[in-house]
């Protein structure tokens, strides 16, 4: 073999991907700072990006809330969720050098003269720490303020690029709750920035494991030739939560397991594992190939049989007792917001035909873990008397997104002795095991993507509202459910969800996994 190739792709990214990319000058600005997800992603993120040398010197952060704090009070807070967050270890030097680009501007997305502020406090901070007119908007809001926030930044002149800068919008999901506010949110996005500026975050995307899915998909010739209707039975996709709806009654009541975690994390790991090899790893490239997945998904007619969903009561989890749904904190007693969700989808496509994917999420389950289970067919034929093969159960290959990163091969093979008996076995890769460089959190690489403006991890539009399209029929059939006096399923916690999710697997001769 040698290493040059005899033809050469012209338009392939020339760049080599393996030289750690440092953002150029630029800063950024937090709305919702006081937010959990503020204080335990991303604020830890830019301290754990500082840390390693992958911010510009002069980056700046500018919180915006209403509160009323000055700069040292912001900085104190990022501080404290810096130590209690954040990856790496806390470097004084590197602190003192980052906090330095901290401001603090007070008030409400209403308030024009706060906005008048914040476009003051980024000028001083293009003059003082030399941030070149680079900006990027993280809303870690309630998407319901999207529109005002990118209003205000418009009214304020702080959404125009001049000179060869550039001003960014980054928005956490949940990105609508049907296809139809998910288009709204978009237009409201769209009427100020153009949508090579709009970052959509779905940190699953950043985590390793996930990327790692297309790499070991094609990087590698042993996977591909049986990747596909002819060899895989069925794919399992599993988020498993221990944790129960903690303090985020406001936000879960009325999104439900669905909305929150299938429409958009599990999506994405489906198309990760059904899509074709992309012509490259640009993000245009891989949103075709994605959206191709989702054009090509099927409903089984159904719904009632191939769907399942539950809330979780009482129970234990990790040796504690925890309460059930209904009692925690702000959940009214009559809430139908499911906790637990599974679906079934097809894929029409020469590929998949045929082959089921069942989707599962659900809070309060026996452990933490999420999977994607890629189950194969039994083999044609078995040469053995039948008692030899009693145990030996469906070829599968495991993603293991988290925790335990990694993959495992599962497949039968002779038990030691002079008898014959064929027993499941298992190989795994660990990252651990195999890597000495500890994996970035997922949102250290999508901060880093935005301010680098490298946008191949974030969602387009498109395929958000593509997957609006896919689940909103399910939501639909559960709401007519609930107008016929149906209502989610019970678990308890701890378990691994209703008995109407065993019985939708069973009725296609199959079980779920047991991670
Ligand atoms: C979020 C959901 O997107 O993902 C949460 O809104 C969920 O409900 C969380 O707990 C899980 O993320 P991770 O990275 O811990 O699997």
């Amino acid at each position: 073999m040698t290493d040059t190739p005899t033809y050469v792709n012209p338009l392939r990214d020339p760049e080599d991907r393996r030289l750690p990319r440092i953002a150029g000058p630029c800063g950024m600005v937090l709305f919702g700072v006081t937010g959990d997800l503020a204080r335990k992603k991303v604020m830890p993120a830019i301290y754990d990006l500082a840390n390693r040398g992958l911010l510009p010197p002069g980056f700046s952060l500018v919180g915006f809330a209403r509160r009323d704090w000055a700069d040292q009070d912001f900085a104190q807070i990022v501080h404290d969720a810096v130590k209690t967050h954040s990856r790496t270890e806390f470097r004084e030097e590197v602190w003192r050098q980052l906090s330095e680009g901290f401001r603090f501007v007070p008030g409400d997305f209403s308030d024009d003269m706060a906005f008048d502020q914040l476009r003051r406090t980024i000028e001083e901070l293009d003059l003082v720490r030399g941030t070149g007119g680079n900006h990027a908007f993280y809303l870690s809001i309630p998407p319901k303020f999207f529109g005002d926030v990118v209003q205000q930044l418009e009214e304020h002149g702080l959404s125009e690029q001049r000179d060869g800068s550039w001003r960014r919008v980054v928005v956490e999901k949940p990105f609508g709750h049907d296809l139809e506010s998910a288009r709204e949110l978009n237009d409201s996005l769209g009427r100020v920035f153009p949508p090579a500026s709009v970052f959509r975050i779905d940190h699953y995307l950043g985590k390793e494991t996930v990327q790692n899915i297309l790499a070991m998909r094609f990087a590698n010739a042993m996977f591909e030739p049986i990747w596909n209707s002819n060899y895989v039975d069925h794919v399992q996709i599993t988020m498993a939560e221990d944790i129960g709806i903690g303090g985020r009654a406001g936000y879960y009541d009325g999104i439900g397991a669905a909305r929150d975690v299938i429409q958009n994390h599990l999506l994405q790991l489906m198309a990760l594992i059904a899509m074709e090899e992309p012509t490259d790893f640009r993000a245009e490239s891989l949103r075709i190939e994605k959206q191709k997945v989702f054009e090509s998904v099927t409903l089984p007619r159904r719904l009632d049989l191939t769907t399942a969903r539950g809330q979780y009561t009482a129970g234990w989890s990790g040796g504690v007792k925890v309460a059930g749904f209904h009692d925690e904190e702000g959940i009214p007693q009559r809430s139908k917001t499911e906790t637990f969700a599974a679906i079934t989808l097809g894929i029409d496509n020469r590929r998949w035909a045929g082959v089921p994917f069942y989707l599962r999420h659900g809070k309060r389950l026996g452990r933490r873990v999420t999977e994607v289970a890629v189950v194969f067919k039994r083999a044609p034929h078995l040469p053995f008397h039948a008692s030899a093969t009693e145990e030996l159960t469906q070829n599968t290959l495991v993603v293991r997104v988290q925790p335990d990163e990694g993959l495992t091969i599962r497949f039968g093979s002779k038990v030691p002795g002079t008898h014959l008996e064929i027993r499941d076995v298992t190989m795994d890769f660990a990252y651990g095991g195999s890597f000495t460089e500890s994996s970035p959190e997922a949102y250290e690489r999508l901060i880093l993507d935005v301010l680098l403006g490298d946008p191949p991890l974030f969602p387009r539009h498109q395929e958000v509202e593509l997957s609006w399209k896919i689940l909103d029929p399910i939501l639909d059939h559960w709401a007519r459910q609930d107008q016929r006096s149906g209502k989610p399923d019970r678990y308890q916690a701890g378990t691994w969800g209703p008995p109407s999710a065993d019985a939708m697997m069973a009725r296609d001769g199959r079980t779920w996994r047991r991670p």
